[in-house]
C-alpha cells in the first residue's frame, strides 16, 4: 500500500539549542537559505506523500506563516520583477495539503504521535522528525516507503552512530536481511552501553501501521517521564518484527548546536549560489587551525 500521509513532530522544547529556540521553534532554524523543517516536507513530497500533520505547539505559528502565501511579500516582488525570489517564495506555499494539530503538553514524541491518530486514520503513515534533516539524492523517507511496500511491516530509519551519541539516542537488536535492509526484533530508548543490542539507532524517520496508536495508548512514560515512540515501537518489534533501512542520505541533527553547524556548511558546499565563496573561506580558515 502506498503511503501519502505524514507526520512532523515539530512540539518540543528545543532545549539543546537555546537560546536560539526560545522564540523561534528549532525546526525553523535555517540551512543556508531554508528553514530546516522546509528541507524535511520537501522530502516528504519528493516520496510522494499528499498530506503532512505537522505536530506544533505555542509559538510555532510561524511555522504555519512560513508554508502559507505572503500576499505582501508576492505583490512587492512581483513589482520588483524579482520573479526568481518570487517563483522560490510561491512554491512552498503550495507544496503539499499541510495541516497542523497543537500538542498542548509536552508530553514526548510518542504523545505527538498519538495526537495524529484522526488525521491517520486506519492507513499507514510516514514520521519524519522536525529536527532531522536528511540531504541526498533520494528521499529518505522513500527508502522506507519502498521496505514497507515490500516487507508490509513497520520500517524505521536507521544509521550506526558513535558509543557516546547511542546512550542518548536508541538501539536496535537487529540482522541483516541485504547490505540495506535489516529485520529488527528488539530495541531500547537510551541505553546504557552495558543495556545497547548494537550502534544502529533509530534518526527520525519511520514507517508506522495505525496499530501503533493502541500500542502507545496502553505503553507508559518512559525515559524522561515522557511517552516514548521507541517504547511502543518496541512492544510492535518483539511481536511481530520491524525492518530497519540504513538510509542512503546524510542525516543532520538541528537539534544540538554542533548539528546546526555541520548542516550549514556541508548544504553551503553544494548550494550554487555560496559555494565557491565558501570553499575558498574554508580553506583559508583551515589554515590557521
Ligand atoms: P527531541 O527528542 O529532540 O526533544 O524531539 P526536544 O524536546 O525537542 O529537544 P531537547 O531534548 O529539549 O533539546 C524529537 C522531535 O520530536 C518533537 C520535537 O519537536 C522534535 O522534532 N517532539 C518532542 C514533539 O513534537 N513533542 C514532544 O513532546 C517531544
Amino acid at each position: 500500500m502506498e503511503i501519502k500521509k505524514a507526520i512532523i513532530p515539530a512540539a518540543g522544547l528545543g532545549t539543546r539549542v537555546l537560546p536560539a529556540s526560545k522564540a523561534l521553534p528549532k525546526e525553523m532554524l535555517p540551512i543556508v537559505d531554508k528553514p530546516a523543517i522546509q528541507y524535511i516536507v520537501e522530502e516528504a513530497v519528493r516520496a510522494g506523500i499528499t498530506d503532512i500533520l505537522i505536530i506544533t505547539n505555542r509559538g510555532k505559528a510561524v511555522i504555519e506563516d512560513h508554508f502559507d502565501h505572503s500576499i505582501e511579500l508576492e505583490n512587492m516582488l512581483k513589482e520588483r520583477g524579482k520573479t526568481d525570489v518570487l517563483t522560490e517564495v510561491q512554491r512552498v506555499a503550495d507544496l503539499a495539503n499541510i495541516y497542523y494539530l497543537r500538542q498542548k503538553e509536552t508530553r514526548g514524541l510518542g504523545d505527538a504521535v498519538l495526537r495524529a491518530r484522526e488525521f491517520v486514520g486506519d492507513e499507514s503513515f510516514a514520521v519524519l522528525y522536525g529536527d532531522d534533516v536528511i540531504v541526498g539524492e533520494i528521499p529518505a523517507i522513500g527508502e522506507l516507503c519502498s521496505a514497507f511496500e515490500e516487507h508490509g511491516k513497520c520500517v524505521v530509519g536507521i544509521k550506526e552512530v558513535t558509543d557516546e551519541q547511542i546512550v542518548k539516542y536508541s538501539s536496535m537488536k537487529l540482522a541483516p536481511l541485504s547490505e540495506k535492509i535489516f529485520a529488527i526484533d528488539d530495541m531500547i530508548e537510551k541505553p546504557s552501553l552495558a543495556e545497547k543490542f548494537s550502534n544502529y539507532s533509530v534518526l527520525g524517520r519511520c514507517v508506522l501501521t495505525p496499530e501503533i496508536f493502541q500500542v502507545l495508548e496502553h505503553t507508559p512514560l518512559g525515559v524522561g517521564n515522557e511517552l516514548q515512540l521507541t517504547d511502543a515501537m518496541r512492544t510492535i518489534a518483539r511481536t511481530e518484527g520491524m525492518i530497519g533501512v540504513d538510509f542512503s542520505g546524510t542525516r543532520f541533527d538541528m537539534g544540538n548546536k554542533f548539528g546546526m553547524i555541520k548542516a550549514n556548511i556541508e548544504v553551503g558546499l553544494k548550494h550554487p549560489e555560496v559555494a565557491p565563496e565558501l570553499r575558498a573561506y574554508i580553506k583559508e580558515l583551515a589554515q590557521t587551525l
